[in-house]
């Protein structure tokens, strides 16, 4: 098989008659545990994965920035100048890049020339394994490394939040792109979305691997909902500080909640903050759990994640339900779960090494039967962060 760099490089001498210069990687990720919980000041237990977003690049004399992707040949070549950054309204993925770009002239950075890029993912798209994170913390370190950019790791992860949430309009909390950007080989990160602290916690999983099951749905609407999700926990938020002094729900503890659920009046509401709630400090314990190497706990976690995901917080849909609830079911399985935002994408399982095909059978044949298309399935493998290789 051919090297993807390889590949890209030829592209890219096709493409623009020039030698690429430099090659650069960025995961995707997927979250073991801690979902919904980086907008509500709570945890987050992200690992990177070893699929990503490939790329090769070089700096330009002009201010012209020429892009082309071999995921979306049809989008050819994109061009668009730094003197003109505009977003495009087709939406096209040239947007994600001039969304980082901003972010960081924002900062004070100085890009002073354009460049080339030929890029190649194997994340599937949308799929909630962040492939538009990926993409933005490729360009942050496309940038650093063609311009010498003087950022820190945080100021790259904070400035492809603000091209999701202020060009693309994604009202995304922080942890995709902090996994991506502080990944790091055989770990999970156990994030404080509050203060952004962080500890890498060693990805042990004893004779269980993470499988990742692809519902193949598209997760259409998802950034509506997902705004909407996000709105009515700032409702709920706004409720209860008119007697308790928190600036988050991830401030609270389990009991606290209950005790003051009432000041929320609205029973959806009242699901919605429950679920941000009681997941942080689910959270919270499964790390401690793995730490422990106690993964029957961790699993049972994983399984009371997807439930409140399910009945409070509404965000699985049959597709990602049929995954997880059949995956809990079989022989070899610790838990189950959607990942990511939701409404679609993927569920990961953590399951035996010697029951993985035996899983994989049974969940797939589940599925075809009651959604009448396929998932797909990949074992999980835990990567680093963002980086050029040279
Ligand atoms: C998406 C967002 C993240 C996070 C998850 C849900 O992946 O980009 O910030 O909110 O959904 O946990």
């Amino acid at each position: 098989m051919t090297d993807v760099y390889e590949k890209l490089a030829t592209i890219f001498t096709e493409k623009f008659a020039v030698k690429a210069e430099h090659r650069f990687f960025s995961p995707g990720r997927i979250n073991l545990i801690g979902e919904h919980t980086d907008y509500n000041g709570g945890h987050v237990f992200p690992a990177a994965i070893t699929l990503g977003t490939y790329g090769v690049g070089s700096k330009r004399n002009d201010r012209k920035v020429l892009l082309y992707s071999d995921n979306f040949t049809d989008q050819g070549v994109i061009e668009f100048s730094l003197d003109d950054i505009k977003k495009d309204p087709d939406g096209n993925w040239g947007n994600y890049v001039k969304g980082v770009i901003l972010a960081l002239k924002k900062e004070g950075f100085d890009i002073p020339n354009g460049f080339e890029l030929v890029i190649e993912g194997n994340l599937p798209n949308a799929s909630g394994l962040s492939s538009s994170s990926s993409l933005e913390l490729l360009i942050g370190v496309v940038l650093e490394r063609l311009f010498d950019l003087k950022t820190t790791r945080l100021q790259l992860v904070k400035a492809g939040q603000a091209a999701e949430n202020d060009f693309i309009g994604v009202n995304s909390g922080i942890m995709d792109q902090f996994a991506i950007g502080f990944g790091k080989k055989d770990h999970a990160i156990f994030l404080d979305t509050n203060t952004l602290e962080y500890e890498l916690v060693p990805a042990e999983f004893g004779n269980n691997v993470i499988l990742i099951m692809n519902t193949n749905k598209r997760r259409e609407l998802t950034d509506s909902k997902y705004n909407q999700r996000r709105s009515e926990c700032e409702t709920a938020l706004k409720k209860l500080q008119t007697k308790l002094d928190i600036k988050s729900l991830g401030e609270l503890d389990n009991k606290t909640f209950d005790e003051n659920a009432d000041l929320i009046h609205d029973p959806t509401l009242v699901k919605r903050a429950r679920h941000a709630v009681y997941e942080n400090q689910r959270t919270i314990i499964a790390k401690q759990a793995l730490i422990d190497g106690d993964l029957e706990k961790f699993g049972q976690l994983i399984n009371d994640s997807h439930k409140s995901l399910k009945e409070d917080y509404e965000v699985t849909g049959v597709e990602l339900d049929t995954l997880a609830q059949t995956a809990q079911k079989q022989a070899g399985v610790l838990g189950a779960r959607m990942t990511g935002a939701g409404f679609g994408g993927c569920a990961i399982a953590l399951v035996d090494k010697d029951k993985v095909d035996q899983v994989k059978a049974a969940v797939g044949k589940a599925y075809l039967d009651k959604i009448g298309y396929e998932a797909s399935f990949y074992v999980a493998e835990i990567g680093d962060g963002s980086k050029a290789l040279d």
